[in-house]
Formats: C-alpha cells, structure tokens, sequence
C-alpha cells in the first residue's frame, strides 16, 4: 500500500520524505489555508521533494472554470494531479484531463457509487473520506470494502486513495482490504511507529548494555 501526507506544511513533508516512506502528498483548500501560504508557491516546493504525485485542488464548480485552473496547476510540475470534486462536472473534468494523459484525484466520495462513476470517468485516483463517513454514522471502512469489490469485478486501473484517515486503525483496515493508497496526517503516519513494547524492549537492552561498561564506538 502507498503512504501519501495529507498535508501543506512543507517541514512535515521533508521530515518524512527523508523516512523513505512517502510515496505521494494530498493537499486540500483548508490545508492551503492552514499553512498561510500561496497555494502555488506550497504545491511547487513540495513537488520538488517527493517525486509522487502531489493532490493539488480545483475550487471552480464548473468544468469550463476547472479545465483553466488545471491548465495552470498542470504546468507547476510533471508530478501534479489535479484534485476535482465529485460531481458532473468534476467528472467531465477527470475524463478530459485524463484522456489528456495528466493524474486525476476524484476528491469527496462517500459512496460506492460515486467510485463507479469516477473509475468509468477514467479517474486516477478515488478519494473515499473514511472519517468523516465516520462522524456522520456511516461505517467508513465499509465503503473501501464496497469499492474494492467493485473495481476488482470490472478490473479498474483507478486507485482506491483512502482519505480522512483519522488513526492507525483506519491504516490497518486499508491494508487488509487491499486498498491501493492512503492518505494521513503527518501525526497518523508517526503514530505508525509506536509501540509501548518496542519502547519497553529498547529501555531494558540498554540498561543492561550499560551494565557491560562497552561500547561500540
Ligand atoms: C484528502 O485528500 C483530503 O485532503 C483529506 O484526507 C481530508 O481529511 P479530513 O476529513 O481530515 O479533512
């Protein structure tokens, strides 16, 4: 499974590229504005630290208006996929873009359907929001079980991008289902590496390393 950061801020970002994990970044209008800065100067600085695909997000609602804002995002950098909400005409969007060869992130999606939709709208990537389906009583690690049956009976190309990961269960879950990628806070994929044993285990091999009086350097 890929690990995307679901992020604008530029310092988390090289933080964990430097780990070797990050495959890709997502970023969103409320995350551009969290970060305080110009959308285009953030989405083409952390274009040149992860050489995935870096989510950037349209906000027109119309395809006329979209088709523009993606003309300037696409010339950023080779690695920009362009992020569209799901709806007609972000759909329209998606196909004209991606018949065009550029990556395509369908943003937004809290239906099985919807995914259907997306993948037949050749879309490179559906975002499925598995917290907020969450927070408004829905079972949100359903659904990616729902779109993972579906894209795998009509064999799809489009990635299952899980989003609005809230915790590492939500990580878990998508690995076991056999989602494709997914996409988590800076905090989310930190949390990945704890472990009260691992902590418990590196405390007591060093107390009794101590007790040897060596050392290796
Ligand atoms: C995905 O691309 C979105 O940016 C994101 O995962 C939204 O998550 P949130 O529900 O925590 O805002």
């Amino acid at each position: 499974m890929k690990f995307f950061v679901d992020t604008a801020d530029t310092a988390e970002i090289r933080d964990l590229a430097v780990t070797g994990l990050l495959d890709g970044v997502t970023t969103n209008p409320s995350l551009i504005h969290k970060s305080g800065r110009k959308f285009l100067e953030v989405v083409e600085e952390i274009c040149g630290l992860v050489e995935g695909p870096v989510s950037a997000e349209v906000v027109a609602l119309d395809h006329e208006t979209m088709m523009k804002e993606a003309a300037v995002l696409r010339k950023i950098a080779p690695n920009v996929c362009i992020k569209v909400p799901l709806t007609i005409d972000g759909l329209k969007t998606c196909k004209a873009l991606t018949d065009d060869g550029v990556l395509v992130n369908v943003t937004l999606c809290f239906s099985a359907n919807q995914a259907l939709l997306a993948a037949k709208a050749g879309a490179s990537f559906i975002s499925p929001f598995v917290g907020r389906h969450d927070d408004n009583g829905f079972d949100g690690m359903a659904l990616i079980q729902d779109i993972r049956l579906i894209y795998d009976n009509y064999g799809f190309d489009t990635e299952i991008l899980v989003a609005s990961v809230r915790h590492p269960i939500h990580v878990l879950e998508s690995a076991r289902i056999g989602a494709d990628v997914m996409t988590a806070p800076p905090a989310v994929i930190k949390a990945l590496f704890n472990h009260v044993l691992t902590d418990k285990g590196i405390a007591g091999f060093l107390a009794d390393w101590e007790k040897t009086g060596q050392t290796i350097l």
